[in-house]
């Protein structure tokens, strides 16, 4: 009879429980905060786009939060043994994490989840991303560029403070942004930017607030021909266990419903029945 893998165990057979030591932390994006910590090296050098982690957002004393908080992957670093995230404070769990200095001991579960899939022929990708939703984009651009692929990378925040600074992402990706209060870039919605770059793209991935998505589906289905380009929504539900035990982060697609921690987070928007 075959063993089930646990679901806590990487494909490799290696544990994706560990304990990561934060080594740097940079502000970004206004309030946000880069926590960079080390991770097991096969973990590190497996990751892939669209991947997240759960953290233990408390000490080892404490046992409030009690659950673990999601956060995407926003860069590995094999040769590093590192992956960095890329934490907005919203609750008391992130807001603990951005106070971390490094040193400090951080309990992870992970990478989990799916990841963003670029088909084989696919030459121009747009990503549009809204706030944080930048950071698992931003690993995308990174993979997409060192294979040779043109990106548009379009952000979206509130105003100039809350974007990513142009030297995070690589040299040769177009960097275009949109703020509410018209602080830098076009004012207005993300959403705005998508249709010039429709009829362009091979591919669209997306990670933003459920608004965003609402709004790039009503651009996307404007202006496409047939069904391209296809699109690649990451996906934020609230996560309590990461692992497809608990569903309490079930989407509905069109297949019926399915669980964004292990099927998901990254879904293409045809398949959503939204
Ligand atoms: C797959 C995935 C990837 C994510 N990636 C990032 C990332 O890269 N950077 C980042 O800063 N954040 C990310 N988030 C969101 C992050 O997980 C939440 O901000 C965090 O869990 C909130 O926890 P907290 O303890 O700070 O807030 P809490 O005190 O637990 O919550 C405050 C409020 O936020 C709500 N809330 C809790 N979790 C979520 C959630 N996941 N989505 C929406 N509302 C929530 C609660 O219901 C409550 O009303 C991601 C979420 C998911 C599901
Ligand atoms: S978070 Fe528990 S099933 Fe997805």
């Amino acid at each position: 009879m075959t063993e089930l893998a646990s679901p806590t165990q990487h494909p490799t057979g290696w544990s994706r429980e560990f304990i990561g030591e934060i080594t740097a932390t940079e502000p970004v994006m206004g309030d946000s905060v880069l926590v960079t910590f080390t991770s097991p090296p096969q973990l590190a050098a497996s990751c892939r786009a669209g991947q997240f982690v759960e953290l233990l957002c408390r000490t080892p004393q404490s046992s409030d939060p009690l659950l673990r908080r999601p956060f995407s992957v926003y860069a590995t670093n094999p040769a590093r043994q590192e992956l960095t995230i890329l934490v907005r404070p919203f609750g008391r769990g992130s807001a603990w994490l951005v106070e971390q200095p490094v040193g400090a001991i951080l309990d992870v579960l992970g990478p989990l989840g799916n990841t963003f899939t670029v088909a084989p022929k696919s030459k121009n990708l747009l990503m549009v991303a809204g706030g944080v939703g930048a950071a698992p984009l931003l690993m995308l651009a990174n993979e997409a560029v060192a294979k040779g692929m043109n990106v548009t990378y379009l952000l979206g925040a509130m105003n100039a403070g809350g974007l990513l600074a142009p030297g995070h992402l690589p040299g040769e990706v177009e960097y275009i942004v949109a703020t509410i209060d018209g602080s830098a870039g076009r004012q207005g919605f993300v959403t705005d930017l998508v249709s010039e770059y429709v009829q362009w793209a091979d591919q669209v991935f997306a990670c933003g607030p459920e608004p965003m998505f609402r709004s790039l589906r009503r651009e996307v289905l404007a202006n496409r021909f047939a069904a391209k380009p296809t699109v690649q929504m990451s996906v934020e539900r609230t996560m309590a266990c990461g692992v497809g035990a608990c569903l309490g982060c079930m989407v509905e697609t069109r297949r019926g419903m399915r669980t964004s921690c292990v099927e998901g987070p990254v879904f293409e928007m045809d398949e959503l029945a939204w």
